[in-house]
């Protein structure tokens, strides 16, 4: 039998997606449970985190299981990745017995390895999530790759929690913002695809074609809106991108095109600073919700108006972190 991982919501079903967010629910009334007494969960940290460390450590806890944190290459053993390597770098071992070998010891691997930010091609590929999920012989969960399955559906049950179930038909806004570094575009491939799951109809707005997402990503949005009855468009006009949404969401990433040769893509990005959540570009929404994944540098993604005001739900949505993780640990490990 195969084994059912979380590595991407494109996997799930949307019955089983929307079985994950009423058990979320439910959690986000009850706090504590027992479905994973007895269980344990190896969180593989490569990169940093505040929110998904703390909502994964805790939510573990709060349903009678113990979750062990790891960092490869700070207080665990730098892993190896490639198959047929002579391992005469850094690396002590390979994610073959890594993986196996948490595996005995864990119910649950959960793996955050952003890209490496020099070659797209290979980036693309997710190598390190899917190299664990090959090897190990418990279930695998993305804590963000060049995805975040999580945050999307702490994100849906936010927007849920003030639309209602049923999101069909509501305009939201992916808006790209000025950061003053290239990041990953793993929350925006994820917001692409939740939201098209979801039946709402989405525009992607960026500076300019360069910061379009992976084609893939592209792909799986106009595949999800076609079959959920929504739409996806590409801008770049704020204001007309603005007018009459009932969601923005914000984020920044690097444009593909310019992947490992950041210094060329400084300009276009140094320009496109406007693109910054602002209330003037909120008053053009029908009295829209913002949110943002966190973490946000204020007055460069967007302002303190916006980030204190009653339209945001970005808290919401890190506490929803919380309660749908418990859901996908529990569905992954829990008992019956
Ligand atoms: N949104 C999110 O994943 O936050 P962290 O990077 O703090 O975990």
């Amino acid at each position: 039998m195969t084994l059912k991982h979380f590595l991407t919501t494109q996997d799930w079903s949307r019955a089983e997606l929307d079985a994950l967010l009423a058990q979320a629910a439910a959690y986000k009334r009850t706090r504590l449970g027992s479905e994973l007494a007895g269980k344990s969960i190896a969180l593989m940290f490569f990169n940093p985190s505040m929110r998904t460390r703390t909502s994964f450590e805790l939510g573990a806890h709060q349903l009678g299981g113990k979750a062990i944190v790891l960092a490869p290459g700070k207080d665990a053993w730098p892993i190896e990745f490639d198959v047929g390597t002579v391992m005469d770098g850094e690396a002590e071992e390979h994610v073959a017995e890594v993986a196996r070998v948490l595996s005995r010891y864990v119910d649950l691997i959960a793996v955050r390895a952003f890209p490496k930010f020099q070659d797209w091609s290979i980036d693309r590929q997710d190598r390190v999530i899917h190299a664990f999920a090959r090897h190990a012989t418990v279930p695998v969960i993305n804590m963000e790759t060049i995805t975040h399955p999580c945050q999307e559906m702490a994100h849906v049950m936010a927007l849920q929690e003030r639309f209602g179930t049923d999101l069909r038909g509501r305009k939201y806004v992916l808006t790209w913002t000025y950061h003053p570094k290239p990041l990953n575009t793993a929350v925006a491939n994820s917001a692409l695809l939740i939201a098209t799951r979801y039946g709402m109809d989405v525009t992607l707005l960026c500076p300019n074609e360069g910061y379009l997402l992976d084609p893939r990503y592209m792909d799986f949005g106009r595949a999800n809106a076609a079959e959920n009855g929504g739409s996806l468009t590409i801008s770049h006009d704020i204001e007309s991108a603005y007018r009459g949404a009932d969601v923005v969401y914000a984020k920044s990433w690097g444009a593909l095109p310019f992947f490992g040769r950041w210094d060329q893509e400084k300009a276009v990005r140094e320009a496109s600073r406007h693109f910054i959540v602002d209330e003037a570009k909120m008053a053009l929404t029908n009295n829209g919700v913002f949110s943002h994944c966190l973490p946000l540098r204020r007055n460069i993604k967007a302002t303190d108006a916006v980030m204190d005001s009653p339209a945001c739900i970005a808290i919401d949505e890190a506490e929803n972190r919380l309660h749908v993780q418990k859901a996908v640990m529990a569905a992954l490990a829990g008992k019956p």
